[in-house]
């Protein structure tokens, strides 16, 4: 595709609709993407706790190429496989991040506005529990806009309704001002945000307000009444991590960069990876952290654990995959958004505006 059909089409795009089909679909658009997007991010690749020893390695995959990152005596190398040059890497919390970038953003600049929400964690204090991949033929697009909004959570995910309000899903489901406002979460998440203050425990929320090369956001809200953690029956899976002292029923949502999120409980971490593969497979892996101090089947229970988003992205996954036959057929149009998608808009806006830039 050239670069003058693609800018006549990012223009024909409409705000409140999803978008062309081509968008979700060619190969061109998709080189593009990768390019622009996943190779200019920092990107959570994984936990510090995966290496015991030096010289330990793990390799992670691009579409073009292959990173080694190998454990050093304090510190961690990337390299690509293909020359040997260096990929550049921070360890940010105990979490590896890299950056495919020639001229990375500051990393510190990126993390700042969501730091405080990541700190309280001390993932750094951390350890691998459990992961798993779900690869997913669908376009990464289409595979971020399901995680955008959860107008679908109600007849899509009955664990995470099990879990979560249907108030909290409806404010909050997609993150903070994703959705229509709920009087009743708010007037509850303000006597909670109060509760947890004086407890010394940090609270608050983060969004992007100006436009910028990130797309970043936070939020630290209440569980329903009764439940400590992401559980069936609410009760952790896990010892308490991080700076808590006792359990405060806080659920912190983090997303750094639309490649990763953080949802954390007071026992545990779910830190959710989304890496394009090509024009129609995203892999979404998932990594489980707990207190590097507990101990399996003593202090935490793996099942209990991965329960929630387990089963929630298994039903992801299918909706994606069903979504993208749906953009296949040839009576695709774009279809109008929700008020419960206001993320989706948001996310679609911030991609066009910058596909537009870089032409
Ligand atoms: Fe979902």
């Amino acid at each position: 595709m050239n670069t003058q059909i693609l800018k006549e089409l990012i223009k024909q795009q409409r705000d409140g609709f999803t978008l062309d089909q081509a968008f979700y679909l060619d190969p061109d658009i998709f080189q593009l993407d990768y390019s622009n997007f996943f190779l200019n991010h920092w990107v959570f690749v994984d936990h510090v706790s995966s290496f015991k020893n030096i010289g330990d390695y793990f390799i992670f995959n691009l579409i073009a190429d292959d990173i080694k990152v190998t454990k050093l005596e304090n510190s961690i190398e990337a390299r690509y496989i293909s020359n040997d040059r260096i990929c550049h890497s921070k360890i940010y919390e105990g979490l590896v991040f890299l950056n495919f970038s020639d001229n990375p953003d500051n990393f510190d600049e990126f993390i700042k506005p969501v730091q405080n929400f990541i700190e309280l964690h001390d993932l750094s204090k951390a350890k691998v529990a459990y992961r798993k991949t779900y690869p997913t033929f669908g376009n990464w697009k289409l595979t971020l806009d399901n995680f955008h909004e959860c107008y679908h959570c109600g007849p899509a995910h009955p664990e995470y309704c099990e879990v979560h309000s249907s108030e909290y899903i409806q404010a909050y489901g997609a993150g903070a001002n994703t959705g229509p406002v709920s009087e009743k979460f708010k007037k509850e998440l303000e006597a909670w945000n109060d509760k947890v203050k004086a407890l010394g425990h940090f609270t608050g929320e983060y969004e992007e307000e100006d436009f910028s090369q990130y797309s970043r956001s936070a939020e630290r809200t209440h569980l329903s009444d009764g439940k400590l953690s992401e559980t069936r029956d609410g009760t952790p899976a896990s010892i308490l991590m991080g700076k808590f002292k006792d359990f405060d029923r806080g659920y912190t949502s983090v997303g750094p960069s639309p490649f990763n999120s953080l949802l954390m409980t007071n026992d545990f971490a779910t830190i959710f990876k989304f890496i394009p593969r090509g024009p129609l497979h995203t892999d979404v892996e998932l990594i489980w952290l707990v207190n590097k101090d507990a101990e399996e089947g003593k202090d935490y229970d793996i099942k209990k654990m991965v329960w929630m988003w387990d089963q929630t992205t298994m039903a992801d996954k299918t909706i994606i995959e069903n979504n993208q036959k749906g953009i296949f057929s040839n009576h695709y149009a774009p279809g109008k958004l929700s008020h419960m998608e206001v993320a989706v808009n948001s996310f679609k806006n911030w991609y066009l505006r910058h596909t537009e830039n870089s032409l």
